[in-house]
């Protein structure tokens, strides 16, 4: 049975579908960020990783927020640079309805809350990214990880207290502070080399 490997990045990114796709790190709110972490997430040199689900909260204008969430298995046609994610996500937020859809293959849209999602990952083994959490060279991934990261901003404590409540454990890949994607692309290396999934 396949172990997946969750990825959550919270999200700066505006919430309407008109997005200037030769301005992702500006007027959309830094989706340019999100892109590479989706990229970072899924893409291996000729293949995309299967075990792998994308998880994002956009908390941005004008009405957030707004749930995406990108399983490996059924994801089809996305290339891995940023302005075909982008595109991609333009069209989920088009197409985004009152219950979650699946706007094109392996790509789900709905309005969803940080709370409402952990409340539905609760069988997960949930950590959270944190400079100053445990080294993960002393932590035993178990189970089926869920992984927190903030996009260039972190998470609120209010995040993170929520996130403890759940039992997530904070974990640290260096004192250094990396951006999300280079955290994503370690953790992807780091499994990878541990043999989980
Ligand atoms: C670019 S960093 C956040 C930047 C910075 N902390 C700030 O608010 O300006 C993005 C995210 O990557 C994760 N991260 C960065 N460096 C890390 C490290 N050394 N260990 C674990 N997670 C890290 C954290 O989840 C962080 O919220």
């Amino acid at each position: 049975m396949t172990t997946f490997r969750h990825f959550y990045v919270k999200s700066h990114a505006k919430t309407s579908p008109d997005i200037n796709l030769k301005d992702l790190p500006g007027s959309s709110g830094r989706l340019d960020v999100v892109a590479r972490c989706i990229n970072a997430s899924f893409w291996l040199s000729h293949d995309i990783r299967r075990d792998v689900v994308f998880h994002t909260i956009f908390h941005g204008e004008p009405s957030p927020p707004v749930y995406i969430r990108m399983e490996g298995d059924r994801l089809r046609k996305v290339s891995p640079d940023e302005r075909n994610i982008a595109i991609f996500i333009k069209k989920a937020l088009e197409r985004m309805g009152e219950e979650e859809i699946e706007s094109t293959p392996g790509i789900f849209v709905s309005r969803k809350s940080f709370e409402e999602l952990l409340r539905e990952n609760r069988d997960k083994t949930l950590y959270l990214m944190d400079e100053e959490g445990e080294d993960i060279e002393n932590v035993k991934i178990t189970g089926e990880p869920f992984f927190f990261l903030g996009d260039h901003i972190d998470l609120e404590e209010e995040e993170k207290e929520m996130l403890y409540r759940h039992g997530a454990k904070a974990i640290s890949i260096g004192e250094k502070s990396y951006l999300s994607s280079h955290c994503i692309a370690i953790i992807n290396w780091w499994l990878d080399r541990k043999g989980v999934g």
